[in-house]
């Protein structure tokens, strides 16, 4: 078959990688992609936002099956677009992605269902959300209520923090994203995340991991993206991922159905874990980035299958081929990210890199320019390694860094820590 992967980061690259394996695949195309996806698909020039524009591109390039990859699009209607047109599609319609587009949203639906979540009250107006702050006293969490790309949620670990965070948001920080504020109840535990397929009626869990926020070792200095990620899991033990299973995704994907906005796609549960018991922080509607790349490592063709099945309402029938092995990926990332940084330094080593079924490196931000690779992002590389135990996986991620040559480029030495 003929398929459609959209986006251009580590996560598409993973995915593309993935699909490619699986027999089944006949032409892959990635839009827009980025250099390291060139080397194993077709790259497309398509605004990926543009719902119409991918259904005519699907029905020119004979596409079957289209594959969203970040959020944008599917905020935007862009699987509602190619469903209507008749297109096999993995990723949820508009309605069911605002799971992840309104942090208000997801706390209705929490309400609605008894979901485990942060205690929390909304607030359209600066006044009244600073009152609540002043009643309520630190810690607490302020989120914008929609997209802010990762920047939105603002710990209030002072009343100060708090009321600056508010400031920032109604201020116009992150535009209409900042119309509404969510205040929430701070949660003390260990974060992990969880990926579970839903086809709109069935659920099934793909896999668990852990990424690392911040950009310094030791979990120091600013959030970013994700500089690092690994799977399993081990603080997602089976008896938790039942209870998140039993008590926060089951009764989420049947109040999503009743509400006839039916959720289609992966759901991305972040959890927090404290004394055994997991309760969501957040969903995201498609895979994590980096934590894509660890999941498709482990999972490799059969990915392909399970979104089949997953775009097809047959995962009731699906099962996943689990083997006991464990992944891990370190971000590269330009100097000065998360803050400011130069684009177009050149990467050289990256053809030493070994590239089998236990070593990959992912290609996050890079462009081709003279015939050479350079940096083309803030997150440029994932290098990822598949073991049969986490330091094993962190070994080989770590040994392929060594091949590479890329002095304007970083990457955090201890990813795994916490796990190992
Ligand atoms: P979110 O975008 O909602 O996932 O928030 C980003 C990060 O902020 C999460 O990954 C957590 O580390 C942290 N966070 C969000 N909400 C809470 C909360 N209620 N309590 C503690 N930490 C939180
Ligand atoms: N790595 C966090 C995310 O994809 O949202």
């Amino acid at each position: 078959m003929n398929i459609l992967i959209l986006g251009s980061g580590g996560r598409e690259h993973a995915l593309a990688w993935a699909v490619k394996q699986n027999p089944k695949t006949d032409r892959l195309i990635v839009a827009p992609g980025n250099a390291g996806i060139a080397a194993l698909a077709e790259c497309a020039d398509l605004d990926v936002l543009d719902g119409a524009a991918v259904v005519t591109f699907c029905e020119e390039n004979a596409v079957d099956f289209v594959i969203v990859g970040p959020e944008a699009p599917l905020a935007a209607g862009v699987a509602d677009a190619t469903r209507a047109a008749g297109i096999l599609t993995f990723g949820p319609s508009a309605a069911a992605a605002r799971l992840e587009a309104s942090k208000a949203f997801t706390k209705e639906i929490c309400d609605a269902c008894g979901a485990p979540t942060a205690g929390y009250a909304r607030f359209t107006e600066a006044a009244a959300a600073r009152d609540y702050v002043r009643a309520k006293g630190a810690p607490l969490v302020i989120k914008a209520d929609g997209l802010a790309a990762g920047k939105g949620v603002i710990m209030g670990m002072t009343e100060a923090e708090a009321l600056a965070g508010i400031d920032e948001i109604f201020g116009g920080a992150f535009g209409a994203a900042g119309a509404e504020v969510v205040i929430e109840e701070f949660m003390a535990g260990e974060e992990a995340s969880f990926f579970i397929l839903c086809d709109g009626v069935n659920a099934l869990p793909i896999g668990t991991a852990q990424d690392h926020k911040r950009v310094g070792d030791g979990d120091t200095g600013p959030n970013t993206g994700g500089m690092g990620a690994y799977s399993p899991a081990p603080v997602l033990t089976d008896a938790i991922q039942k209870q998140a299973m039993d008590e926060i995704v089951l009764p989420t994907i049947h109040e999503m159905a009743r509400r006839g906005t039916p959720y289609q796609g992966v759901l991305y549960a972040g959890l927090m874990i404290e004394n055994g018991r997991a309760r969501l922080v957040e969903y995201n509607c498609r895979f994590g980035d980096p934590e894509c790349q660890v999941l498709m490592m482990r999972l490799g063709a059969q990915a392909l299958d399970l979104m089949l099945a997953c775009a097809d309402g047959r995962l009731d029938r699906a099962q996943v081929n689990w083997a006991e092995d464990h992944a891990l990926t370190v971000v590269m990332a330009a100097r000065g990210y998360p803050g400011a940084y130069q684009k177009g330094s050149e990467i050289r080593g990256l053809s030493r890199l070994p590239e089998d079924s236990r070593h990959m490196c992912f290609h996050a931000g890079t462009a081709l320019k003279d015939g050479q690779i350079v940096a083309n992002g803030g997150r440029v590389l994932n290098v990822t390694a598949r073991g049969d135990t986490l330091a094993d996986a962190r070994n080989r991620a770590y040994a392929m860094i060594d091949h590479l040559n890329w002095p304007e480029g970083f990457c955090r030495s201890d990813i795994g820590w916490r796990a190992l």
